[in-house]
């Protein structure tokens, strides 16, 4: 059968199935976005399904596994690691149409929800039922709950909620042949043979489609303290993250650090932000506590950073007094959502290492590629609390082979320090080359028995996350 023959038999298959308003050919998709955030290149898919339930879900994956036909589960094309770019024989599967909010149910603290719902819905319907959903990330108005948990998105307060999967109680996925897996439990504790949910959480659509979820709520918490300071050192930061967890009795929400390339460059380039302090320091800290009693945590927290002053740790800080101090020192960390105009051209990593190495591992990077490429940009700032740390680098007229040379050499210094090459964003079609880097033969050997058991003729996200045997 010639491709063309049957490309038209598949999509007459999936339009008898499913309807026509379910099935988009490529001729109505050719103003649709094809690519995510991450720069890799994506071409206008065979169609575009845009099925109502988990059932059409079912239906559709059987009749593409039975053609063989490769499918790509897009949520808000926001990820940066290229998993939900299309190439122009695959058929592109969206949940724009399963955004339901199912169920809050306030005694259990859990939400239910169909996963092609916004990550800022979840938290907007969590905080109108008097409680509250942690994870948070600058992509959240267009990000999905199932991109979010497809990729284990971890963002600004892993360091006390954890990353997505920590999130989850219950989930339903539909696997390559349609058959649907999981449910919507809402137990905490539930050890009943392998977890299935924690093998599709992460798995980048490559295991199964994430159709709905039972997501855990947590208390609102009725006080948000939030600085931002100024260190003299790494040991310093290392210090203060220290003493933060050991003194602030509920610990710290979130422990951003911004190197000064960070955030004068977002000071110099983004409209309407203003310096914190009025002091340049080596280290810049955004930390963030949440707690009980607004009055008495705010103090508390006070008390703390007047400590850490006195005893050399922190150099100089701005204690925000209102909800808008704190949105002024979030805005100058979520100023990356700008990168796409200011930068486009970036070469972006998102890698971890012990948090004990990441000063140095990072003055390594630095050091490196400016000598490397003199003139070049550096930017450096991550969620340091959970060993987090993301580069940006511009090297002006760079080609493939300056960027692949950028990648090598960031990539040898994680690999020199036994760091992971995608601490959050996963490895999609953009790291798959250097998954190798931080994992070993014996478990790419499982994770491809795990893809060939779950996926037998590979319909599901080709040529995402596993590198290619050569
Ligand atoms: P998409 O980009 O559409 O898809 C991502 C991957 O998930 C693809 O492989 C896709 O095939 C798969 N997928 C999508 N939906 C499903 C599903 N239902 N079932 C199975 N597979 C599915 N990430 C962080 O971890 N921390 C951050 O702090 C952070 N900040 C960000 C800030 C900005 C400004 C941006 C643009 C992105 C940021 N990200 C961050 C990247 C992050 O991965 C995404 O924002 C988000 O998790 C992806 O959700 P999405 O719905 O856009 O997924
Ligand atoms: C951030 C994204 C890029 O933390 O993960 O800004
Ligand atoms: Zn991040």
């Amino acid at each position: 059968m010639s491709n063309t023959l049957s490309n038209s038999a598949i999509l007459t298959a999936l339009t008898e199935a499913l309807g026509d308003d379910v099935v988009s050919p490529r001729e109505r998709l050719l103003e649709r976005r094809n690519a995510d955030w991450s720069g890799m290149p994506g071409a206008t898919p065979l169609a575009l399904l845009r099925p109502r339930s988990t059932e059409q879900v079912a239906q559709a994956l059987a009749i593409c596994n039975r053609f063989r036909q490769p499918v790509v589960v897009q949520g808000g094309l926001t990820g940066l690691a290229g998993g939900a770019c299309t190439a122009a024989n695959e058929i592109a599967l969206s949940l724009e149409r399963m955004m339901a909010i199912e169920e809050v149910d306030a005694i259990s603290s859990t939400i239910t929800v169909q996963t092609g719902v916004t990550l800022e819905a979840v938290q907007q319907a969590a905080s109108e039922a008097g409680l509250m959903f942690p994870l948070d990330l600058g992509a959240r108005g267009s990000c999905t709950i199932g991109g979010n948990l497809a990729t284990n998105a971890g963002g600004n307060r892993v360091i006390r909620y954890g990353m997505a999967r920590d999130q989850v109680l219950g989930l339903e996925a539909v696997l390559a042949d349609g058959s649907v897996i999981g449910g919507l439990h809402k137990m905490v504790k539930n050890n009943t043979g392998y977890d299935l949910r924690n093998l599709m959480i992460g798995s980048e659509g490559t295991l199964g489609i994430i159709t709905r979820a039972v997501l855990r709520l947590r208390p609102r918490a009725g006080a948000l303290a939030t600085a931002w300071c100024g260190l003299p050192d790494y040991a310093a930061v290392t210090r203060l993250l220290g003493e933060a967890q050991r003194h602030l009795s509920t610990g710290v929400s979130a422990f951003e650090v911004m190197w000064p390339s960070f955030v004068d460059y977002m000071l110099g380039n983004v409209h309407g932000l203003r310096a914190p302090l009025d002091t340049p320091h080596p280290f810049y800290v955004l930390m963030e506590s949440a707690g009980g009693d607004e009055a008495s945590h705010q103090q508390a927290f006070e008390d703390f950073l007047a400590a850490m002053l006195e005893a050399g740790v922190i150099a100089n800080a701005s204690i925000a007094q209102s909800q808008s101090d704190a949105g002024a020192f979030w805005r100058i960390r979520d100023a990356t959502a700008e990168f796409p105009i200011l930068m486009p051209d970036l070469i972006a990593f998102d890698v971890s290492f012990a948090i004990a190495d990441i000063g140095r591992a990072a003055q390594q990077c630095d050091e490196a590629l400016r000598a490397t490429w003199p003139g070049s940009t550096v930017l450096t700032y991550g969620h340091l609390g959970d060993g987090n740390l993301h580069l940006i680098v511009q090297v002006a007229g760079a080609d493939d082979s300056t960027v692949n040379a950028v990648e090598a050499l960031v990539y040898g210094i994680v690999r020199e320090y036994g760091g992971s090459v995608s601490a959050e964003h996963g490895i999609g079609s953009k790291k798959r080359d250097v998954l190798g880097h931080t994992r070993a033969p014996a478990e790419l050997a499982a994770m491809r028995a795990i893809k060939a058991a779950l996926d037998p003729h590979g319909i599901l996200n080709p040529g995402k996350v596993l590198p290619s045997i050569s």
